[in-house]
């Protein structure tokens, strides 16, 4: 079954001492967590990612600041501002997404079902448009 975007909407527990969100294998998140990573000091107007996975689904959170997560399914650009420490972005394999727009000190954790295998990711977009095809993905 193909998998949709989604933005999950993590536990808040709201505290005078300060407030604290949690996910944990098993409930919040539709695959298991293999491998966490964080892009940090992003220089005013970078980008970083500009790619799809074959096979890998991940969510992504601004645990600081703001940035945007832009997706390309093939029909054109979609953009998810991420300002929110207790929302998290799913974005299933087979999506092309980069993150742009970063804010001043944003912090953006990236949650991932596989551990790292550069041969997974497809960095061309027509390859990755063949590769939504062969999967039977239509836009
Ligand atoms: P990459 O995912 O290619 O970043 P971007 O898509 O934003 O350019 O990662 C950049 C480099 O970091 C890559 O060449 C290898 C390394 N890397 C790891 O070693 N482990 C990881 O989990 C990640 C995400 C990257």
């Amino acid at each position: 079954m193909i998998q949709r975007i989604k933005k999950i909407q993590l536990p808040k527990i709201v505290d005078e001492r300060g407030n604290l969100s949690f996910l944990e294998n098993g409930s919040q998140l539709p695959f298991e967590v293999k491998r966490a990573y964080w892009i940090y000091d992003v220089p005013g107007g970078e980008k970083r990612g500009g790619h799809a996975y074959m096979e890998l689904d991940e969510v992504v959170i601004a645990l600081s600041g703001s940035f945007d997560v832009v997706i390309n399914e093939g029909d054109g650009e979609k953009r998810y501002v991420l300002n929110r420490s207790y929302d998290a972005l799913y974005i299933p394999h087979l999506v092309w997404r980069s993150l742009e727009n970063f804010s001043t000190n944003s912090l953006a954790l990236i949650l991932a079902s596989t551990t790292y295998n550069e041969r997974d990711y497809i960095r061309d977009f027509n390859a990755y448009l063949k590769a939504r095809e062969s999967n039977g993905i239509s836009i």
